[in-house]
């Protein structure tokens, strides 16, 4: 696709956008910014490759598209500028990136979308992989979407990082504390994306914990399907990353995984996030009519 600030080439049927041709380091004009905007919600995830940038130009280009996120409760940050996270695994696997997620939705408000930037990287391995919630959603069957329309599901950041985070020394007393941070959030099951109106399926493995409108039983089958079905290939792009490139990720309507196959060689990321809204869901019209 053909923009005048660049051009964004489609890899994968559902997502994934690379831009070649256009250098991060330097200021943007706002016609550039809202290029790439647009080309985020046509592609759900940017791929910008080979960049050399600073932190600061990481900040910079991060500010052009919404207020920055607070620094992440569990990731390590930069002691310059806490919002830069290090995502950063050396000598073991990482806590909770080689999981299917969409970044914190344990939030009332979770970001609307996620700049990383690969600063160190493994000779081999060490892919990200994203999918789009949009296509996982279409392609499920009309009585199945019939029944997710009127849900919605609790979100746990103890779901997520409990394990991890227990298996540290005070990691009881770190996860009641993260706990009374960030109390159960409910979110619908099916979102609606503020700016382009399409529908997306909204719940994550590592964060989604109970359907709120169902028996536990019932719950935990419907969940289960709803994993395995997110999860399938038929939705994803995978990135194997050189130093220097960066992925912006739309994280209204993408899951993503990052893959940990790298043994105890050294892979660091630092990631920058943008403050996003409350998801909500309105039915389609033609939905509402059937
Ligand atoms: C993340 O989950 O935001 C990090 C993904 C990665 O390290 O590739």
């Amino acid at each position: 696709m053909k923009f005048k600030h660049f051009t964004a080439t489609r890899r994968s049927p559902h997502l994934g956008g690379f831009i070649d041709d256009i250098d991060l380091s330097q200021p943007l004009s706002q016609e550039a910014v809202s290029e790439i905007r647009s080309a985020l919600l046509e592609f759900g995830v940017l791929f910008f490759r080979k960049q050399s940038i600073s932190e600061s130009d990481h900040l910079r280009f991060a500010a052009y598209f919404g207020e920055l996120d607070e620094p992440h409760p569990v990731f390590d940050c930069k002691d310059e500028d806490p919002r830069l996270t290090v995502i950063e695994s050396k000598g073991r696997a990482g806590d909770s990136e080689h999981q299917w997620h969409t970044d914190v939705t344990y939030q009332e408000a979770p970001s609307m979308g996620s700049i990383l930037i690969a600063r160190k990287i493994p000779g081999a391995g060490g892919d990200t992989l994203f999918a789009s919630m949009y296509a996982a959603y279409d392609k499920l069957s009309k009585p199945i979407r019939n029944l997710l329309h009127e849900l919605t599901a609790q979100h746990s950041i103890e779901r997520g990082w409990g394990t991890a985070l227990r298996l540290k020394p005070g990691g009881e007393q770190r996860v009641q504390k993260l706990k009374e941070a960030f109390p159960l959030m409910t979110h619908p099951v099916l979102r609606t994306h503020p700016e382009t109106g399409r529908t997306s399926l909204y719940v994550n493995e590592y964060y989604t914990q109970r359907i709120n409108e169902l028996s536990e039983l019932e719950s935990d089958a419907l969940l289960r399907l709803l994993f395995r079905h997110s999860q399938l290939p038929d939705f994803q792009i995978r990135h194997t990353w050189q130093t220097g490139d960066i992925a912006f990720w739309d994280n209204r309507c993408t899951q993503h995984y990052a893959s940990h196959d790298y043994g105890a060689e050294h892979r660091l990321m630092n990631r920058v996030t943008i403050v996003g809204d409350r998801p909500f869901y309105n039915p389609p019209s033609f939905e509402k009519a059937a």
